[in-house]
């Protein structure tokens, strides 16, 4: 049988095929994320108090300038993480060697790929949360927008996907806002998570070195190390689950907005016209416009909940320590990421540029529409509320159409109809804008001094 020789031995082919998988690819997306982390573990052994020093000063600033050139080669297409490198890590280690000799074997002091990948994959998400938090924030002002300028404009509210009682778009929409608002406390959580550092843990048991994972941290512009090296270690994976989790969540929140929209911009409704970049023909019905984006953002919410689950049952019973079972929710991490942004995205242009018809909105409504409304009004003529709904539903078909705009603007307790808190609502979402503003910021600031 075949092998190959790598930077940690020989290894029969068939196996090194099997084991690196798809690491080889999905690698390329850590390349920066390795080299950053390589830097700050580098100056973190540079600045130890060990006699003779690993790494003297001098010798940092060659790495740090090779791990650029790596950076600069990888952002050219140039950089290669080949079958024997396994992954990215071991690539990055064997281009340093190649470029810096002796120097570049010593990088790996009191690291372990363990600690390296939880590492890569935080650097990972952390701009990529940010930004996705940012996108939910501004679907969630676009709604807020929406419900606000249609306001006073009557919908017919649902239950059983049946007329039920008269609500607004302005209702609608902010329903909306206030999901994805709720949404975004869940990425918060999930991205509070993840700005710990679980660099110096190495294998997950620490090394008899005095390692200062906190000047790691610092470098790298973490919150704070993870504390237990063993938890550093056992966390990949489940800040995966978390960070997919929480996106399920955005996905699901879109995915009934799609639905919504569906329905309502059936020609049998018409409530709503979608902005026409966004419709689809067919390939032979010359008439169809479809409504294709939509559709795809239902199932790919299915796709990212499932992509949450994956990782959660990779996850379930696996024993303390690394397990290469870990690998395998690298994938669905990065794809699950990666969607969710792009329906924020897309939603929100969709929704920006929605297309609301006061006509068919108004025409929606019918007689029986007003039956809960009109029972009220009977018990504010002081008759028992179960006597008044009994007396309504035995003369629907007396029921008098009411003008819809007016029994809107009848209801004004917290947040109903007319008790909508549009300003409390962009508030919140400009709040979380100004959060990730200075977290992006902060964080960048950090990376430039650490690669300067
Ligand atoms: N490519 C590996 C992964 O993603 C890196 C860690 C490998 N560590 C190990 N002990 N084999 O999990």
């Amino acid at each position: 049988m075949a092998s190959k020789s790598t930077t940690v031995g020989k290894i029969d082919d068939e196996v090194l095929a099997y084991t690196a998988g798809k690491d080889i690819l999905l690698d390329r997306n850590l390349v920066r994320e390795d080299c950053i982390g390589s830097a700050a573990h580098a100056v973190m052994l540079s600045r130890m108090p060990v006699k003779p020093a690993i790494i003297t000063p001098a010798q940092v600033k060659k790495i740090i300038r090779t791990l650029k050139g790596i950076i600069a080669q990888h952002e050219a297409g140039k950089f290669k993480i080949t079958p024997a490198d396994q992954d990215v890590h071991l690539a990055v280690e064997r281009a340093l060697t190649r470029n810096l000799g002796d120097l570049g074997k010593k990088i790996h002091t009191g690291r372990s790929r363990n600690d390296q990948v939880a590492l890569d994959l935080r650097l990972f998400a952390k701009p990529r949360l940010l930004d996705l938090i940012d996108g939910t924030a501004a679907l969630a002002e676009v709604m807020n927008k929406l419900g606000k300028k249609h306001v006073k404009l009557p919908m017919v509210g649902r239950t059983h996907m049946q007329k039920a009682m008269p609500s607004s778009v302005g209702l609608w929409a902010t329903g909306f806002t206030e999901v994805l608002l709720d949404d975004l406390e869940l990425l918060k959580t999930a991205y509070a998570l993840n700005n710990r550092c679980p660099l110096g843990a190495a294998a997950g048991f620490g090394v008899p070195l005095p390692i200062d994972r906190q000047l790691s941290s610092d470098l790298l512009g973490f919150e704070a190390p993870v504390h237990n090296v063993t938890h550093a270690v056992n966390a990949r994976g489940k800040v995966e689950s978390v960070i997919l989790s929480a996106c399920g969540q955005v996905m699901l929140s879109l995915s009934r907005l799609a639905q919504d929209l569906m329905l309502y911009t059936m020609p049998e409704f018409g409530y709503f016209t979608l902005p026409a970049a966004f419709c689809t023909g067919s390939s032979i019905m010359p008439n169809k416009r479809n409504p294709d984006v939509l559709e795809l953002l239902r199932a790919r919410a299915s796709v990212v909940l499932a992509h949450a689950q994956t990782t959660l049952n990779i996850l379930n019973g696996a024993p303390t320590g690394y397990n290469r079972d870990l690998q395998e929710t690298k994938e669905p991490f990065m794809e699950g990421l990666a969607l969710t942004a792009a329906s924020v995205q897309i939603s929100t242009r969709c929704l920006a540029n929605i297309q609301v018809n006061r006509q068919a909105l108004l025409d929606g409504f019918s007689p029986d529409v007003f039956a809960t409304d009109r029972a009220i009004e009977l018990v504010g003529q002081g008759i028992p509320f179960r006597d008044a709904y009994h007396q309504v539903k035995a003369h629907l078909d007396e029921l008098e159409h009411i003008d819809p705009v007016e029994a809107i603007a009848k209801k004004t307790h917290l947040g109903t109809t007319a008790g909508l808190d549009f300003t409390a609502y962009s508030k919140q979402a400009r709040a979380v804008r100004a959060w990730t503003a200075k977290q992006r910021q902060a964080f960048n600031r950090k990376i430039a001094r650490l690669m300067a």
